[in-house]
């Protein structure tokens, strides 16, 4: 059976002590620390950008899963490098070149990934599939944490967990929003390897951490 990698969304963190949450989560078990980086006109939200990332790198060696929810992404590639990005994910959506965008983050040492919204087919990853690490099937409109899950996209897991075996590379299909206790199993009986949760780990503060956790991955 595969191990289902848990990634802490610290969006749903306590922004004043970010380093000691992510420490937190480290302890806790994560796998991967989930950055979501939003500029107030891909998504509705804003949130923090690579300096901020750069001063988290030395709060922990877990790897940092970079989710950008920004447009254009091209000229920041670098900054997300160099701040020590290891999982660059990108929206289709975000440029029109999303092949040379991929080719650029592995050019800059990341592994490349890609973000479906909603209403975002499958298909639109089919044409690079040779050149992604991650595919993030969004079970929520991107922009805010504590939505709830669009059990839709269930449909979608699947197929693209059938794309995945079909390619025959080792490529994360990750899922992001509203996932719980409740909806993680669900996940990964479609065939997500990576949950994101954000509001389902950071709830109860830092003692119970170590419990919600568990807790999603339990559905495994
Ligand atoms: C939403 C973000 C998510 C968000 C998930 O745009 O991509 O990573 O933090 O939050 P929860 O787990 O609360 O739905
Ligand atoms: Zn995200």
């Amino acid at each position: 059976m595969v191990r289902v990698r848990i990634a802490p969304s610290i969006l749903a963190s306590d922004f004043a002590r970010l380093g000691e949450e992510i420490a937190a989560v480290a302890a806790a078990g994560a796998d991967f620390i989930h950055i979501d980086v939003m500029d107030g006109h891909f998504v509705p939200n804003l949130t923090i950008g690579a300096p901020v990332i750069k001063s988290l790198r030395k709060t922990t060696d877990l790897p940092f899963d970079v989710h950008l929810m920004i447009a254009p992404v091209d000229p920041f590639i670098d900054d997300f490098a160099a701040a020590g990005a290891n999982i660059l994910t990108v929206h289709p959506e975000a440029g029109p070149h999303l092949h040379r965008t991929l080719q650029r983050i592995r050019a800059a040492g990341m592994k490349p990934g890609v973000a479906l919204n909603p209403a975002t087919p499958a298909s639109v990853v089919e044409p690079v599939i040779d050149d992604v690490d991650l595919i993030l099937v969004m079970s929520v409109n991107p922009g805010f944490g504590g939505q709830s899950f669009i059990g839709s996209q269930l449909r979608k897991i699947e197929r693209v967990r059938s794309m995945i075996d079909a390619a025959g590379r080792d490529i994360m299909l990750e899922v992001d929003g509203g996932v719980d206790a409740k909806t993680a199993p669900k996940a990964i009986a479609a065939g997500a390897d990576v949950l994101v949760a954000g509001s389902a780990v950071f709830r109860g503060g830092a003692g119970a951490y170590g419990d919600n956790i568990a807790a999603l991955r339990a559905g495994g």
